[in-house]
C-alpha cells in the first residue's frame, strides 16, 4: 500500500481554533512540568497533524538536551551535539526537512534503533523573552494532505513555540518565586535558631516532623509541601525576646514567661502582610502553634478545629522535639516519658485525631530527632 493512502485531510480554522482552545485550557492548570513538556508537545503535534511532536529543553550546565514524551516514562536525556534538534538548538536555525533520508543533516542512526521511519520533519528554536535558544520544537512526519509539511504548518508550529517559551518562563519564575522564599524562610528560621545556640538543626526537625505527620493525617501533597516550609518558622519571634529570658539556664519567673510568650504575637506581626500563600501559612503557624486543643494554650486560648491545622500539627512537633532533645533549661526526656506524656495529653493539649497519627508514626519521628542531632558544644 502507498503511504499515501493513510493520510486523512488537513484540518479546517475552526478545528485548528479548537485544538488550541484544548490545550490553552489544559496548560494553563499544569503544574508539573513534566506534564507541562508533554500537553506543549500534544498541542504542536495536533496543530500540524504531525505523528509525533517533541519539546526539547537545553540544560545548559550539562549542555544536553531533555524531554519527556510519555506519563511514567523517565525523562530523555541527549547530547547537544546530536541530531536534528542538537543542530537547531545550537544554531538557532529551523529545519523543514521533507525527504528525511536524502537530506545529510538527518542521521537515520535512530531510525535504525528504534525501527521508526522518518519521513519529514519540522524544528524550530524556542527563544525565550531575551531572545536567547531555551528549545527545540521537533514535529516529525506529516498525517494529512499529501502527507508533507507546508510553510503553514511551520507557521503554526512557530505560534506554538513561543506560546511555549511563555508558558514555561512563567513557570520558570513561579517555581524560582517558590524557591526563593523557601531559602528566605530557612535562612530566616535558622537565624532565630542561632540565638538559642543549642538548637541549630531544631528548625530541620520540626519540618521533618511536621511533614511525616501531615501525610499520616492525609493532607495533600500541595499542603504537605507548605507545612513543611512553613512550621520551621513557629519560632521566628523569639529574635525579638532577650537573650537574659531565652538562654536562662533555669525555669523562667512569671514576669519573664509572659514577656516569653509573646514570641507568637511577635512572628504573627512580622509575617502577617504578606500575600503569598507560604508566608501567609508562616504567620499562622507562629501564631497558633502554643495553642492547646482544650483552649488553654496562647496567645488567643482557642481550642480545637479553631486551631489551624498546621497550628495543630506544629505545635506536636514543636513539643516533640522541645522534649526528645536538650534544652538550656531542660535535660532530654528518655522517650517512653515522651510517649507517655503524648498519650496523657490527647483532647488536651494535642488533638485527638492527631495524637492517633502521632503513635503510627512515632518511630520515624524518633529516627529523625536522632538521625538529625544537635552537636555537642
Ligand atoms: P521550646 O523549648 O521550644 O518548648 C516548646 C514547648 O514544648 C513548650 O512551650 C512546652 O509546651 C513544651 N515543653 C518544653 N519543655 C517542657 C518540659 O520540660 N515539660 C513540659 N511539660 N513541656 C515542655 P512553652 O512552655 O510555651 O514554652 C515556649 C518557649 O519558652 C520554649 O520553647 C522555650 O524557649 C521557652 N521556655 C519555656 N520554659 C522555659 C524555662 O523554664 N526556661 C527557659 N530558659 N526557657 C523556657
Ligand atoms: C534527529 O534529530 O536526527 C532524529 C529525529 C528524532 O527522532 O529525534
Ligand atoms: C526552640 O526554638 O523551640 C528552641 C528553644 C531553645 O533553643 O531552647
Ligand atoms: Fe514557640
Ligand atoms: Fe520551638
Amino acid at each position: 500500500m502507498s503511504a499515501k493512502e493513510k493520510y486523512t485531510p488537513e484540518k479546517k480554522a475552526e478545528e485548528l481554533l479548537q485544538v488550541i482552545f484544548k490545550y490553552v485550557v489544559q496548560i494553563a492548570n499544569e503544574r508539573n512540568v513534566d506534564k507541562l513538556l508533554i500537553s506543549l508537545a500534544d498541542m504542536g503535534r495536533d496543530l500540524v497533524s504531525a505523528d509525533r511532536c517533541t519539546v526539547w529543553l537545553i540544560d545548559k550546565k550539562n549542555s544536553t538536551l531533555w524531554t519527556k514524551v510519555a506519563h511514567g516514562v523517565d525523562r530523555i536525556v541527549i547530547p547537544l551535539t546530536a541530531g536534528i534538534a542538537g543542530y537547531v538548538a545550537r544554531t538557532g536555525e529551523s529545519i523543514f526537512i521533507n525527504d528525511a533520508y536524502a537530506d545529510s543533516r538527518f542521521d537515520q542512526q535512530v531510525d535504525k534503533e528504534t525501527g521508526y521511519h522518518t519521513r519529514n520533519l519540522l524544528a524550530l528554536p524556542i527563544d525565550d523573552s531575551n531572545g536567547d535558544i531555551m528549545g527545540v520544537y521537533q514535529a516529525i512526519n506529516k498525517m494529512t494532505g499529501d502527507g508533507e509539511f507546508t510553510r503553514i504548518d511551520e507557521e503554526h508550529l512557530l505560534l506554538a513555540a513561543s506560546y511555549t517559551s511563555k508558558q514555561l518562563e512563567a513557570f520558570a519564575l513561579q517555581e524560582e518565586i517558590k524557591q526563593t522564599q523557601r531559602e528566605i524562610i530557612m535562612t530566616l528560621a535558622e537565624t532565630g535558631e542561632m540565638r538559642s545556640k543549642e538548637t541549630g538543626n531544631h528548625v530541620k526537625r520540626v519540618a521533618r516532623y511536621s511533614e511525616i505527620i501531615g501525610r499520616q493525617y492525609g493532607l495533600s501533597d500541595h499542603d504537605i509541601d507548605i507545612l513543611r516550609n512553613a512550621s520551621p518558622m513557629h519560632d521566628i519571634g523569639k529574635i525579638a525576646i532577650p537573650d537574659s529570658i531565652l538562654l536562662k539556664k533555669g525555669i523562667l519567673t512569671d514576669k519573664e514567661r509572659e514577656e516569653m510568650k509573646k514570641h507568637t504575637t511577635l512572628g504573627y506581626e512580622m509575617l502577617k502582610h504578606s500575600e503569598r500563600e507560604l508566608i501567609k501559612a508562616a504567620a499562622v503557624v507562629a501564631y497558633q502553634h502554643h495553642e492547646k486543643w482544650d483552649g488553654s494554650g496562647y496567645p488567643e486560648g482557642i481550642k480545637g478545629d479553631s486551631i489551624h491545622i498546621f497550628g495543630r500539627i506544629t505545635a506536636m512537633a514543636d513539643v516533640f522535639d522541645a522534649l526528645v532533645c536538650r534544652r538550656v533549661y531542660k535535660d532530654a526526656w528518655p522517650i517512653s516519658k515522651v510517649l507517655d506524656f503524648f498519650r496523657e495529653e490527647q483532647g488536651k493539649h494535642f488533638d485527638p485525631d492527631l495524637i492517633d497519627v502521632f503513635f503510627k508514626v512515632k518511630d520515624e519521628l524518633y529516627n529523625v530527632s536522632v538521625s538529625l542531632t544537635d552537636p555537642v558544644s
